[in-house]
């Protein structure tokens, strides 16, 4: 007989874990450098509205697929429709090649945090500790290993006493954090300055770009288009109201977005002495600027391990979800234990993330265009393969599944007041808008337009 489907316990646990997905790198170092450079508050107030909208959308959308189907994201779709289970392939490749570089980067941030416990804050704060420690690759392998072992061991925890309770714990934990560093960050010297510059709307800086910027870092920090949400969804019990807990997953990842605002934008000003070229694009901001301006405070220790065991947190539960996409989708497809599905993606992750590793020094002649091997794996989804399963899901829901299932099935548990909007959304404006975002983030790539 086949086992009964895990399920989380209920709404909380659900969003919970869907929150502890969305919460990553994307809210805390992307989120806030978009916002210091396209007009501070002016972005965020585009990125709500796009949330609430788009995202909304999506989000739900992808969670009825998986509670509708009870499956994960490989098999959800051509349950639904044989013809078009060619979309559960496609999203279930996005974690697949995510799953390795970014266990490679939750190993840089396992490197900082043990750094900054043991108290060798002087030394990352070295211009070249960053590069440096990419020169290494021994290293990298071992906090790599590290890293896919913590997030396998609670993968194979399971459904509720694995994803569940591992969220339960650490969201909490990251939310008071995130609070604690926003207020030391601005109350230094200086910091005022920057806590304006990031809530008073700067129109010169806001532009179209602005705008498409703010939709892939939307797209990007809901974790959406990546078979995460219908596998999460595929556990969510058939009472629960999926309008409500959409809205209260929306809610959470923003509040941490802009917390993550509120403890990097000032803290920089504060060191830079205003100088907004600080807040500069990329890993530099967190693995280089950042450990700077630990290393200029009095406490340094205290705010350099907090703020890395804050960023841990959000990178351990951001990665089981996409280890979890994987392993819900071969369990459902090809009958394995959860266990050996778990392990196999852990050999994968480790065998990725070691040619990535490997990209950055011995390998370093491996390049696709100007692109690592890390960064290529990034571009293709996130650039190209995210938003294609994005718009065919947008065409599959709004013409071939039909709102209306949808409907019913939101309607099972609970209230369905944002109807008219999705549908709207979901046939109309969302295949427009990811259209617009694949175009500009193909372009961006190849360096033709700059976000
Ligand atoms: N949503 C996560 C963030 O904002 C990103 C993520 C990427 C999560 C890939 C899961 C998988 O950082």
């Amino acid at each position: 007989m086949k086992e009964k489907r895990s399920t989380f316990t209920g709404s909380f646990g659900f969003i919970m874990a869907a929150a502890s997905s969305a919460i990553g790198l994307g809210n805390i170092w992307r989120f806030p450098y978009l916002a210091a450079k396209y007009g501070g508050s002016a972005f965020l107030i585009v990125y709500i509205i796009l949330v609430l909208t788009f995202g909304f959308a999506l989000m739900t959308a992808e969670i009825v697929i998986g509670r509708k189907t009870g499956s994960g994201p490989l098999t959800a779709f051509g349950k639904l429709n044989k013809k078009w289970g060619f979309i559960g392939v496609l999203a279930t490749l996005v974690p697949v090649l995510i799953l390795p570089y970014y266990n490679v980067i939750g190993g840089w941030v396992v490197n900082y945090t043990a750094g900054y416990i043991g108290g060798f804050y002087q030394d990352m704060a070295l211009d070249t500790y960053f590069t440096d420690m990419l020169a290494n690759p021994v290293k990298l392998i071992i906090v790599h290993c590290i890293f896919t072992a913590a997030i396998t061991a609670i993968i194979m925890g399971g459904v509720t006493k694995g994803i569940e309770r591992a969220s339960k714990i650490l969201m909490p934990v990251l939310l008071v954090l995130a609070i604690a560093i926003s207020v030391y960050s601005i109350t230094l010297p200086g910091a005022m300055e920057g806590v304006k510059y990031f809530f008073v709307p700067d129109m010169k800086h806001f532009s179209l770009q602005g705008v498409l910027a703010a939709m892939g870092q939307m797209f990007f920090s809901l974790s959406l288009a990546m078979g995460i949400m219908v596998a999460y969804g595929s556990y969510l019990p058939k009472d629960s109201d999926i309008e409500k807990s959409v809205a209260r997953i929306e809610i959470f990842d923003t509040l941490i977005a802009i917390l993550a605002g509120l403890m990097i934008i000032p803290a920089v000003f504060a060191f830079s002495g205003g100088d907004e070229s600080a807040l500069g694009k990329g890993p530099g901001l967190m693995f280089v600027t950042l450990p700077k301006v630990f290393a200029s405070m009095g406490g340094t220790r205290f705010a350099g391990s907090a703020f890395f065991l804050l960023v841990l947190f959000a990178a351990l539960t951001s990665a089981m979800s996409v280890m979890e996409a994987i392993v819900a989708s071969i369990c459902d497809k090809f009958g394995w234990s959860r266990n050996k599905a778990a392990l196999a993606s852990a050999v994968w992750s480790v065998a990725g993330g070691v040619a990535c590793i490997l990209g950055y020094s011995v390998w370093s002649g491996v390049k696709f265009g100007s692109m690592d091997i890390l960064d290529t794996a990034d571009f293709l989804t996130n650039s190209v393969i995210m938003p294609v399963t994005a718009l065919l899901t947008c065409i599959f829901v709004g013409y071939v599944f039909g709102v209306k299932n949808i409907k019913n099935e939101i309607t099972s548990s609970g209230k369905f007041g944002r109807e008219k909007l999705f549908n709207v959304m979901i046939k109309y404006i969302a295949p427009i808008f990811v259209v617009a975002v694949l175009i500009s983030s193909i372009l961006d790539s190849f360096g033709i337009i700059k976000f």
